[in-house]
C-alpha cells in the first residue's frame, strides 16, 4: 500500500512539564495553528494535566494521551493509574514502553507487553515506543534490539488489535540530545519494523500500520524525516512544548 493511504500522525510526549494552567494555555495557542491539519495530531501530558487538556482540546482537531498505564485494572499499586481509568476519564491515547520508562523506571519487554494488553482491553489507541541505546547502535544490535521488543510487546496482540497500535521508533541516543537520526538511519529501522510486522501478520497489516519516528524531531528536520516511505509522523519531545514548532512538523506532516 502506497505510504499516502495511511494517516500521518503526529504526536507531543510532554513529559514531565506544563501544570494544569500552563497545559491549557499551550493547547488554547496551539488550536488555531493546527486546526485543518492533513494529519491526527495527539498530546501525550501528563497524568495531572489529563483534564485540562481534554477541556482545553475540545472541540478541536487534537486528540489527548496520557504517558503511560499499569497492566492491572485496579489494586494495591501506589502511583499508578489502570488503563481502565484513563478510559473512564475519556482520554483515547497512551504511550506504552518508553525508553525514559525503560532506562528510568525498570520498564521490561514483559511489562510493555502487559501495559500494551491492559490498554487494548480497554480500546485505547498505544504509541508503541521501542529504540535501541547507543551502545546497542555501536555494537550493531539495533535490528536485534528493536525487532525484539517489538515483538514481545506484540505477542498476542491479533491483526485486529493492530488498528489501536502506531508503533514509535525512538533511538534512546537521539531522545533530547539534539543528534537525529539521518532520514537514511531513522527510514533502515521503520522499514525493518513494517517488515517485521508483515511476517508476524501479513502485508496488509504492515501496510495500514503508522510507524512514527522520534529523537530530536523538530521544525527544521521533520519534512526530510516526514518524507521517508515508512515514516508516518512523529513522537516529539521538546519541540511539542513550544506551539509555533510543533505546527511546523504539524504542517510538514501533511505535505
Ligand atoms: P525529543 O524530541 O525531546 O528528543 O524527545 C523525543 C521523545 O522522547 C518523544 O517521546
Amino acid at each position: 500500500m502506497n505510504k499516502a493511504l495511511r494517516t500521518p500522525v503526529i504526536a507531543g510526549n510532554w513529559k514531565m512539564n506544563n501544570t494544569p494552567d500552563e497545559t491549557k494555555a499551550l493547547i488554547a495557542e496551539m488550536k488555531p495553528l493546527v486546526a485543518g491539519a492533513d494529519c491526527k495530531v495527539v498530546l501525550c501530558v501528563p497524568y495531572i494535566d489529563l483534564y485540562a487538556a481534554l477541556e482545553a482540546a475540545a472541540g478541536s482537531d487534537i486528540e489527548i494521551g496520557a504517558e503511560n498505564c499499569h497492566w492491572a485494572e485496579k489494586g494495591a499499586f501506589t502511583g499508578e493509574v489502570s488503563a481502565k481509568m484513563l478510559k473512564a476519564a475519556g482520554v483515547p491515547y497512551v504511550i506504552i514502553g518508553h525508553s525514559e520508562r525503560r532506562q528510568y523506571f525498570g520498564e521490561t519487554d514483559i511489562t510493555v507487553r502487559n501495559r500494551v494488553r491492559a490498554a487494548l482491553n480497554e480500546g485505547l489507541k498505544i504509541i508503541l515506543c521501542v529504540g535501541e541505546m547507543l551502545a546497542e547502535r555501536k555494537a550493531d544490535m539495533t535490528a536485534e534490539i528493536v525487532s525484539a521488543q517489538t515483538e514481545v510487546a506484540l505477542s498476542g496482540v491479533t491483526a485486529e488489535e493492530m488498528k489501536n497500535i502506531i508503533i514509535a521508533y525512538e533511538p534512546v541516543w537521539a531522545i533530547g540530545t539534539g543528534e537525529t537520526a539521518t532520514p537514511e538511519q531513522a527510514q533502515e529501522v521503520c522499514g525493518m519494523i513494517r517488515a517485521l510486522i508483515a511476517r508476524l501478520y501479513n502485508s496488509e497489516v504492515a501496510d495500514a500500520t503508522v510507524i512514527q519516528y522520534g529523537g530530536s524531531m523538530n521544525e527544521k528536520n521533520a519534512a526530510e524525516l516526514l518524507a521517508k516511505p515508512d515514516i508516518d509522523g512523529g513522537l516529539i519531545g521538546g519541540a511539542s512544548l513550544v506551539a509555533e514548532k510543533f505546527a511546523v512538523i504539524v504542517e510538514a506532516a501533511g505535505k
